[in-house]
């Protein structure tokens, strides 16, 4: 039997044909296009999703016969606004978790309405990426498209929806809709009324790893597969990885370089950030987790390969990275606004400390450390909420460098494990799928039977001393620049 897992992502879909035992047998992936209407927006059109993942799927099952798949499941990226019309037409394009134009909606909410009422309602405050304040976005600026829309989903959920006809979520991507009173796992009526929107718009909730249907017969046969592939409800990318890297159950942590680059950490029982710097979500493991959202991690090095250096030798330029903890250049990887723990859309990049003798190598060393500063920021906020942590998973983009895993484990001064496969979303999806099946009887069963640690990278004292030094003068940055940013 096989199973397929979907990673939705931002730049591409991803997906990964695994065997029941967890062999993988194949990975594909199709790009599409990402835009950015204005500055700080962020928008994609999901027929682009739709279309990419059946042309994906078409070569991922080539190389086994598709009669022996048996499910499909899913993580996607969370938190973005679809919106279908009552003939299931999208009403405008996806507006994504990355997306800063709710500063005045996420004030709304935080400011008249309250942070802790509104924590008390979902557990979480709002921050400009999440659904709710877009929904509030579109009903003020966009009152034609908002009177037309009768189902509001996430992104992976249209997926589920054009694939097998179900209208459903589960609760750890909801979590990140600040609808869901994530406690008790069901819609906040309170929220609703505030966004204008009633119960009968939004998915039936389901576990992760419940399945929520089958594959449309069409479907099944124009791809000759048979006609009861499970379809699980699947999870938010971050949520799914962290099932990929086997970061379930309690106290466990998964960091991830992605686009976005996130601390996921675990518990067996809902907890609130009450600095609320971290959200409090739903896992897909049936139980809930803390996480830190820093919203441009493996993107800035992507940006500054591609636009800046103009290169696709992403190996090479780090090669040249020879002496790492003295780096007099700092930069600060804020290139589409902040979510945690500063929450804060106006925030930018920026390079500080350069002088006539400063190199390429030193600055694309910066970029590096920036993003790992910025992970110690997020790991900083889930100490001051309590947590104690050794060691973590890592997976994402970025995770392929070993240097970038060096400076996570040396700045965060914890053990970083590699984990045999990176595709943790992908991989988190195929898992997911095989608990709907009832090929195993829980998430943690799968993971256990699944996931293995490749190798570990340890913390070195000299290299904790030096960059201990060097983060302290990083986390100034931050607060000094901050005015600066809302006159940028
Ligand atoms: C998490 C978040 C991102 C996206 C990326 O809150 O916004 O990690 O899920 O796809």
């Amino acid at each position: 039997m096989y199973y397929i897992g979907i990673d939705l992502g931002t730049s591409a879909v991803k997906l990964l044909l695994m065997r029941e035992d967890g062999r993988i047998q194949n990975v594909v992936s199709r790009e599409y296009e990402l835009s950015f209407p204005h500055p700080g927006w962020s928008e994609q059109n999901p027929e682009d999703w739709y279309r990419q993942t059946l042309s994906g799927l078409k070569d991922l099952i080539s190389v086994v016969d598709a009669k022996e798949i048996s499910g499909i499941g899913f993580g996607g990226q969370m938190h973005g606004l679809v919106a279908l019309d009552e003939n299931d037409n999208v009403i405008r394009p996806a507006i994504l978790w990355n997306d800063g134009r709710t500063e005045e909606e996420v004030k709304y909410l935080n400011e008249q309405i309250g942070k802790k009422v509104v924590s008390g309602y979902t557990g979480n405050i709002a921050f400009a990426g999440f659904t709710a304040p877009k929904i509030l976005w579109m009903k003020k600026n966009e009152p034609d498209l908002f009177a037309r829309i009768k189902k509001i989903m996430l992104p992976k959920d249209y997926l589920a929806y054009r694939l097998s006809g179900s209208f459903c979520t589960d609760y750890s991507d909801a979590s990140g809709m600040l609808l869901l009173d994530v406690k008790n796992k069901c819609w906040s009526s309170e929220m609703l009324k505030i966004c204008g929107i009633t119960e009968n718009m939004l998915p039936k909730l389901y576990e992760s790893y419940e399945a929520v249907g089958y594959l449309k017969p069409e479907i099944a046969d124009s791809f000759s597969m048979k006609h009861n592939v499970v379809i699980a409800a699947g999870a938010g990318d971050n949520a799914a990885a962290a099932v990929g890297t086997g970061t379930v159950g309690k106290n466990k942590c998964n960091i991830s370089l992605g686009t976005s680059g996130t601390i996921f950490i675990t518990s067996d029982s809902f907890r609130v950030d009450t600095n609320n710097a971290l959200h409090a979500f739903a896992h897909a493991d049936g139980r809930f987790h803390l996480m830190g959202c820093m919203l441009s991690a493996a993107s800035c090095n992507k940006w500054w390969m591609d636009n800046i250096l103009l290169t696709d030798r992403y190996k090479e330029e780090q090669e040249g990275i020879k002496t790492l903890g003295e780096n007099h250049v700092y930069f600060l990887p804020y290139l589409m606004g902040e979510r945690s723990p500063w929450n804060d859309p106006k925030a930018r990049g920026a390079f500080i400390g350069m002088n006539l003798n400063t190199s390429r190598a030193e600055m694309t060393q910066a970029v590096l450390e920036g993003v790992a500063f910025a992970t110690r920021d997020m790991y900083e906020a889930a100490r001051s909420a309590g947590v104690s942590l050794e060691r973590s998973m890592i997976c994402g983009g970025g995770a392929k460098s070993p240097l970038w895993q060096k400076m996570i484990a040396n700045i965060l001064n914890i053990s970083i494990d590699i984990p045999s496969c990176e595709e943790g979303p992908g991989m988190g999806g195929a898992m997911l799928a095989m608990v709907a099946d009832h090929r195993y009887n829980s998430v943690e069963e799968a993971a256990e039977a699944i996931v293995s640690v490749k190798s570990t990278c340890e913390p070195e004292p000299l290299l904790v001393e030096k960059y201990e030094e060097r983060y302290q003068s990083f986390r100034k940055l931050y607060p000094t620049l901050k005015d600066v940013y809302g006159e940028l």
